[in-house]
Order: structure tokens, then C-alpha cells, then sequence
């Protein structure tokens, strides 16, 4: 039996109507039926941080989240941070700061790290590496993201 029911998803600033099963998670519905391919599919099982978007400004692992649930919601994938060909300034600062390497981890960091500037603009080292519990990362250390999140946070605030 056919289960699906159409939704209206705000993606990006966008109104998208999509037929979705009610099992479906959000992030299947982004990925293979909106072609955002921006957020990654990694453990499927909310532990990796690599589907991360922002609901209502918050992160969220899509991997575990309902399409159906996000009716109604905000959703902001990483596509939706850059204007343009400009990149958002974490999206720069991770890029200068070298944060990148394989950069499967990365677009998940980055919605982690523009949700953490948005709430606090001066975090903490502790702050930072708390923010990214839910973020793991196989290639850097770490130590090159959380600079640039400092970065991305002292060019917001008007520092460099
Ligand atoms: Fe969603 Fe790993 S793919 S948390
Ligand atoms: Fe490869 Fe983070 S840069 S997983």
C-alpha cells in the first residue's frame, strides 16, 4: 500500500511540495528527492553529525528526523548558507583555516558551527568542542576545525 502524503518542506527559503512515505527521513527526502546532495549520509543512525541541518536554527541529524516532521519548519541544508558564489563566513573560515580534508565531516561542521555562532558569538574552546559532541571527523584531529570556528567567530564579531 502507497503510504505517501504530499508536504510542503521550506528548504533554503524555498516552499518545495513533495510526495513523501511517512517513514521516510528528512534526509532521504533532501538528498534523493530535492537532489540537495550537500548533507552527507554517514552511520544513518545519528551518531556521526555528517546529515546535520538547521531546523528552526537548530542542528539536527537528518538522518533520524521525519520529512513529516519538518512541515511547518524552517530547514536551511548547507547550500543554503552561501549567496551566491560567496561563501558564508564559516564556509570561508573553514576553508582558510584548512579544515577540509576529505570533507565528507565538513558540511555537518559547518551547520553545527554557524548554529553555535548564532546563539553565543564569542564561544569558548570548551564551548566549541561541546557544540561538536554530535560532529565526529576521521581525517583532521579536530584541532583545524575548531580554529576555524574561532576564526569564523572573530571575523563576525569584526576581530580580523
Ligand atoms: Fe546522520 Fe550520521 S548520517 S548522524
Ligand atoms: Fe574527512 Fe572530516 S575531513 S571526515
Amino acid at each position: 500500500m502507497d503510504d505517501r502524503v504530499t508536504i510542503t518542506l521550506n528548504v533554503n527559503g524555498e516552499d518545495r511540495r513533495v510526495a513523501v512515505g511517512r517513514r521516510w527521513t528528512l534526509l532521504y527526502v533532501l538528498r534523493d528527492v530535492l537532489d540537495l546532495t550537500g548533507t552527507k549520509y554517514g552511520c544513518g543512525t545519528g551518531d556521526c553529525g555528517a546529515c546535520k541541518v538547521l531546523i528552526d536554527g537548530e542542528p539536527v541529524n537528518s538522518c533520524t528526523y521525519l520529512a513529516t516532521r519538518a512541515e511547518g519548519k524552517a530547514i536551511v541544508t548547507i547550500e543554503g548558507l552561501a549567496r551566491g558564489d560567496r561563501l558564508s563566513p564559516v564556509q570561508q573560515a573553514f576553508v582558510d583555516a584548512g579544515a577540509i580534508q576529505c570533507g565528507f565531516c565538513t558540511p555537518g561542521m559547518v551547520i553545527t558551527a554557524t548554529a553555535l555562532l548564532h546563539r553565543n558569538p564569542n564561544p569558548s574552546r570548551e564551548e566549541i568542542v561541546r557544540a561538536l559532541d554530535n560532529n565526529l571527523c576521521r581525517c583532521t584531529g579536530y584541532v583545524k576545525i575548531i580554529e576555524a570556528i574561532e576564526l569564523a567567530a572573530r571575523r563576525l564579531r569584526g576581530e580580523a
